[in-house]
């Protein structure tokens, strides 16, 4: 964090310093996500974006391109891009989950229904589609493709991990690499695209947030655990309850003996859940040691995006990717 704003946040910090084009980001992003013909549209998207959210992947695709020496105006196309891309995915993995809470609020799943909240979500990503294609630039329209495709891809590999207690720590990462890394990563290398930079930088941007994206994930299966609800906007314990076998779940599994291992295989492979079974997990992670490991995992992954900007050239921006990577993972510490 900067020495004149202590208390403001690394993502606080990038909002203030990107507010002209965060507010046409915004006002781009309610505008496309209006429909003539099906109220149950603005409904829906209503609901989510003026929840807010943190707005961490636009604000990585403007301060990239910014950074690089990009003046616009197609950051903003492909800043709302993103942010529709991610609204989509959110919608889409909240009926996956069947999550409840979204940004402090009931989920849309919740409000209306799984229906809304599929086709409404294809309709965000439409709408994404169509917002990426208007810089007219082919390699930023590939990057962007690919990054739906992965995250969907990433989205599945889950599903057909979830429950299976063979699961490890290569197939977490592979799996996170594509749900969560791959949109941060595709924003930061569409920064350095959109802006012409060498390819040497946009290929340390996109190492950027590949890193930051992965380390973010990490964290956030932490909190899942171990956050508090207040503070997230999402519920606890989701992914235990949903048989997600994410990092802290793998170390504690790997170091399980006959008896835990029957609980993991009850609770995770069978489903049997009951009364006190998330808190004697936690309690196994926590004789495991698996939540200190895993936050030693995001804190190596945090400094190899931070390591992945020392090949750029000094600047505020700079400072302010390097300073929210510590943040993301200062929320566990
Ligand atoms: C939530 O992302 C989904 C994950 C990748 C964990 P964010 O934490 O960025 O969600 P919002 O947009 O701020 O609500
Ligand atoms: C986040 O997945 C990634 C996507 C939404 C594609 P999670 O299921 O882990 O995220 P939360 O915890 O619901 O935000
Ligand atoms: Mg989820
Ligand atoms: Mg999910």
């Amino acid at each position: 964090m900067s020495l004149d704003q202590p208390e403001t946040k690394p993502h606080e910090q990038l909002a203030a310093h990107l507010a002209p084009q965060m507010q046409a980001v915004n006002a781009l992003i309610r505008d496309r996500m209006a429909s003539k013909h099906a109220p149950r549209i603005p409904e829906v998207t209503a609901h989510l974006v003026e929840a807010g959210g943190k707005r961490v992947r636009p604000m990585l695709v403007l301060a990239t391109a910014r950074m690089c020496g990009y003046e616009g105006p197609f950051d903003i196309h492909l800043a709302a891009t993103v942010e529709f891309i991610h609204t989509a995915t959110l919608l889409h993995d909240d009926v996956v989950d069947e999550s409840s809470q979204r940004r402090g609020r009931p989920t849309a799943n919740l409000l209306w229904d799984n229906k809304s909240s599929v086709l409404v979500g294809d309709y965000l990503f439409a709408r994404a589609f169509q917002l990426m294609v208007e810089p007219g630039n082919l390699r930023v329209l590939e990057i962007l493709s690919n990054a739906a495709a992965t995250i969907a891809e990433g989205e599945v590999l889950q599903l057909t991990a979830a429950q299976d207690l063979a699961t490890d720590e290569g197939i977490y990462l592979q799996v996170v690499r594509g749900k969560t890394a791959a949109l941060f990563s595709a924003a930061t290398e569409a920064g350095g695209v959109i802006a012409g930079a060498p390819e040497a930088q946009v290929q340390a941007l996109f190492d950027y947030g590949d890193a930051l994206g992965i380390a973010f994930q990490i964290v956030d299966d932490l909190l899942d655990f171990q956050g508090d609800s207040q503070s997230t906007g999402k519920n606890v314990g989701d992914d235990f309850r949903e048989r997600k076998l994410t990092l802290p779940l793998i170390k504690a599994i790997a170091k399980a003996d006959a008896d835990e291992r029957a609980f993991w295989v009850r609770t995770i492979e069978r489903g049997k859940q009951e009364a006190g079974d998330l808190d004697h997990a936690i309690a196994l992670l926590h004789k495991h040691g698996a939540l200190d490991a895993t936050r030693a995992e995001a804190l190596a992954w945090a400094a190899r995006s931070k390591s992945a900007l020392s090949t750029l050239p000094e600047s505020p921006l700079r400072q302010m990717l390097i300073d929210l990577a510590d943040y993301v993972v200062a929320r566990i510490n």
